[in-house]
């Protein structure tokens, strides 16, 4: 039997949704997770520091007792967020950070920005008072194909506003392509990429080859099977710019297994045994603490959890619900289409 102990991990991109999602979701990842930047894309979006601060109170509410885990809170930008809000709302704590959604990329973004200079006054407090912005890269120009999205996205926002304002810290969220790989990598300090641990295991074929399988439809689109690859390196590298935010997105069944779908994997239950998993195919499993539990906190600035979990490699498969139930309805969990060997015992 295989033991491997870290820091207690932390989930740098997490959507708990509210109300009944967010009380059966919540327990997967506070099960495991010390911290989450909490996504605002709720119906309404949280949009000022008094939604921020009703949002956390309902998530610590629905926390299970026993369970340690902070929700860092942010803002969903909108072209009329106040500069003074933002700024005031990161000093006294109540955001870690703020989340920019280009309009129409993805669920419940069509408050988001249409055009990113009107943004740019509030992006300049942000980089003077040191607030990390969260990004959704993808251009939504129609006229872009959705595989290019990520790619195209680096090239008329990313890099023209990390010319103009090289003092904000970037998270460029759940990178999809060797292209934002590479602009993470190579480029100055001040920037980071969060990565899923759906988009290290599955390449554009699970959607769509053999049948369409809605389960593994995301946004970012999962890619070619290069970017994939360029990921996994990304990720099991140890380079301090990338660390693991799920982006486990839950959305019912009925909501996923339709005509038109929504964008969305739900992988908090399984995600710690997936990255076990996927690190010790690359040989790396002394470098999953530094992506899961110790490059994100550095870059926000944060302590790394002083808890610890054992990781503890099994013979036989750990076995996971293929459901979760809610009380409106199930919820699929991610299958990644391996046996899952390694399972967290956090002591509690
Ligand atoms: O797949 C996704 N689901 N990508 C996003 O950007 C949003 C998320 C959601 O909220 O369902
Ligand atoms: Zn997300």
């Amino acid at each position: 039997m295989q033991i491997l102990t870290m820091r207690r991990p932390d989930d740098w991109h997490l959507h708990l949704r509210d109300g009944d999602m967010l009380e059966a979701v919540l327990p997967h990842s506070s099960a495991h997770f010390g911290r989450a930047i909490i996504m605002p894309n709720l119906v309404p979006p949280v949009i000022d520091v008094d939604a921020a601060n009703a949002y956390r109170a309902r998530i610590e509410k629905a926390l299970p007792s026993g369970h340690d885990f902070t929700p860092l809170m942010t803002l969903y930008l909108t072209e009329t967020t106040k500069a003074d809000d933002v700024v005031a709302g990161y000093e006294s704590g109540a955001i870690t950070a703020v989340k920019l959604y280009p309009a129409g990329a993805t669920t419940n973004s069509q408050s988001g920005v249409r055009d990113i200079e009107t943004v740019y006054p509030v992006l300049e407090r942000m980089a003077e008072a040191g607030v990390p912005l969260c990004v959704h890269g993808e251009e939504t120009d129609p006229a872009v194909d959705i595989f290019d999205r990520e790619a195209v996205f680096i090239d008329r926002v990313l890099a023209p506003m990390r010319q103009r304002f090289p003092e904000l810290r970037i998270i460029m969220e759940h990178v999809t392509t060797r292209d934002g790989v590479d602009f993470v990598r190579d480029g100055p300090d001040g920037i980071a990429a969060t990565i899923t641990t759906h988009h290290l295991i599955i390449n554009r074929n699970a959607i769509l080859a053999g049948g369409i399988r809605p389960h593994y439809y995301c946004l970012p689109v999962a890619k070619r099977e290069e970017h994939r690859l360029a990921l996994r390196a990304a990720a099991t590298s140890g380079n301090e710019r990338f660390f693991l935010g799920t982006d486990s997105a839950p959305h019912l069944d009925p909501a996923k297994v339709s005509a038109c779908g929504c964008a969305g994997v739900f992988s908090s239950i399984n995600t710690m045994g997936c990255l076990a998993h996927v690190f010790e195919q690359e040989a790396a499993l002394d470098r999953l603490e530094a992506f899961a539990s110790l490059n994100g906190p550095r870059f926000y600035g944060l302590a790394a959890n002083e808890a610890k979990i054992t990781m503890i490699r099994r013979e036989a498969p750990v076995v996971f619900p293929e459901k979760i139930e809610t009380r409106s309805g199930p919820v699929t969990v991610f299958d990644p289409m391996f046996a899952i060997h390694w399972d967290v015992d956090t002591g509690a």
